[in-house]
């Protein structure tokens, strides 16, 4: 039965010259981790999707503010984690300021886990050490960590990974390994580290985060420098202390070249960004819910629910995993703007997560003016952003669907379908309001493996800069990528 359907499938694909890489079942487009033979390890993080990524540490303390002036991002300076070299701090004053302030006795890992999880993201990503050098976890490699510089003296990487692992969420953290304003810099300038000993620091750090806490699924570097030899001694730790971690592009620097980027197992565009099509190789973009990461007092440039929930379903349709930004007050809490938005996104994930979890990208090469999809074995998701009344239509799919129904309808009643064999055009008739304004998923199923026309044209309508309907509020960035609206990100 099953030689049988293979043959079919070939003799089908021979005779429309479809690409293998076409068919559902196989990964998207061929998505590839570049440069590891083995890459088991990446499966669970290319099914996940959806994750949640902190900013927190001593700048949350400041909120953006120095000595009352604002330097947040919504001001047009750096994010509020740069404080540090916004405002010109020296190292001593700024930890002399901050870490005595630090005192967080709201948190509580299990309130944030739960948070991340009933949002329906499947990873947390932690700030374990950022660009100020302070780190967030019992270490004997610096003083400058949350044990011994605050009155706290809880090791936050401790209670949150032991949450993560109770709750059935992979924990992972982020650690600036290349800048480090207190260590690399500051120390370093008044001669109390050299660079060597900084490179032990990182190293030493590095093996107590890798070794003290559990399974480490994600090491999120950023930031690298251009010395690959440096970038690769701490990409081989990581290997050699949890060979299954998933390891981010920013370990190296952008100008290395990608086919010498050795330990780099997914690529982390550049913040907010969505690749301008479908990306090829495990991918992943970050994103703020307001302008800045780190806690900032002033901003309040929040992204909509719709916002997140377009987002995340453009993610999936180019085959991106997101990491969406929490950042927590300096008392420990998420912030109330955050967790009214998680809330309602996982409302909808509970209703439409199958149309994101272990989807591939869109089978075409393009999207739509209503929005674009997400493909699992026989079945296409329609994420439809845009409400068409007069039907959802698209081409590019050869053969009728044997059934199309609302994801979020329980009963999946069927909705009417109407294919065009000439133009291997497909139209889904629906009502004349849309069920669910912000994203709602129309589930199309086949009898057997999609298969794609390989002379079907379309073009990239979400995010992108040419369509002239959403030029005023889709704006073009630069080199082929493109950020959310302005009145999104603000950037
Ligand atoms: C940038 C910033 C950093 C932030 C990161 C998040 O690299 O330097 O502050 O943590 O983006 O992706």
């Amino acid at each position: 039965m099953k030689t049988n359907k293979f043959i079919l499938l070939a003799v089908l694909q021979a005779c429309l010259f479809i690409a293998p890489t076409a068919v559902a079942g196989e990964p998207a487009n061929g998505t590839t981790t570049s440069n590891h033979a083995d890459d088991s390890h990446m499966q669970w993080w290319r099914d996940a999707r959806f994750g949640m990524f902190i900013h927190w540490g001593l700048y949350s303390v400041a909120g953006g503010e120095w000595e009352g002036k604002d330097y947040g991002k919504e001001q047009g300076g750096a994010s509020a984690e740069w404080l540090m070299n916004s405002a010109k701090i020296p190292g001593k004053q700024y930890r002399d300021t901050l870490a005595p302030q630090f005192n967080p006795t709201d948190f509580d890992a299990k309130e944030w886990v739960s948070i991340a999880k009933q949002a329906g993201m499947k990873y947390v990503v932690i700030t374990s050490k950022h660009h100020d050098g302070f780190c967030l976890f019992d270490t004997d490699a610096t003083d400058y960590n949350v044990m011994d510089a605050t009155p706290f003296k809880r090791d936050i990487i401790k209670e949150l990974s032991e949450e993560c692992a109770k709750q059935g969420l992979k924990f992972g953290v982020y650690y600036s390994q290349f800048k480090d304003w207190y260590h690399r810099s500051f120390q370093r300038k008044q001669g109390v580290l050299s660079n060597d000993e900084y490179l032990e620091l990182v190293e030493k750090n590095l093996d107590e985060l890798l070794s003290n806490y559990g399974e480490m699924a994600v090491l999120w570097f950023d930031v690298g420098g251009n010395n690959v030899i440096e970038a690769d001694q701490q990409g081989a730790r990581v290997r050699e202390l949890q060979p299954n971690a998933v390891i981010c592009s920013r370990l190296y620097s952008r100008k290395v070249p990608e086919d010498e980027r050795k330990y780099a197992d997914f690529e982390s565009l550049p913040d907010r960004m969505l690749p301008a099509e479908r990306m090829t190789q495990d991918t992943e973009t970050c994103m703020t819910m307001r302008h800045n990461w780190g806690y900032d007092q002033n901003d309040d440039h929040w992204k909509s629910t719709k916002d997140i929930i377009e987002f995340l379903a453009l993610c999936g349709a180019r085959g991106v995993n997101l990491l969406l930004n929490v950042g927590p007050d300096p008392k420990g809490n998420l912030l109330p703007e955050e967790i009214e938005r998680l809330k309602e996104v996982g409302q909808w994930m509970d209703a439409n997560g199958e149309s994101i979890y272990g989807t591939t990208s869109s089978p075409v090469d393009f999207d739509f003016w209503w929005g674009a999809m997400t493909q699992k074995d026989q079945t296409l998701y329609l994420h439809v952003l845009e409400w068409k009344p007069n039907g959802i239509e698209f081409n590019g799919i050869v053969g009728k669907p044997v059934k199309a129904y609302f994801l979020s309808d329980p009963k999946r009643t069927p909705l009417p379908v109407t294919y065009d064999a000439d133009a291997h055009s497909t139209k889904v008739k629906v009502p004349e309001t849309a069920p669910d304004q912000r994203n709602t998923v129309i589930a199309v199923e086949y009898d057997s493996a999609v298969v794609v026309d390989p002379n079907a044209k379309g073009k990239y309508h979400w995010y992108t800069t040419r369509s002239k309907r959403h030029t005023e509020i889709r704006r073009s960035a630069n080199a082929g990528r493109h950020e959310l609206p302005e009145a999104v990100t603000g950037d």
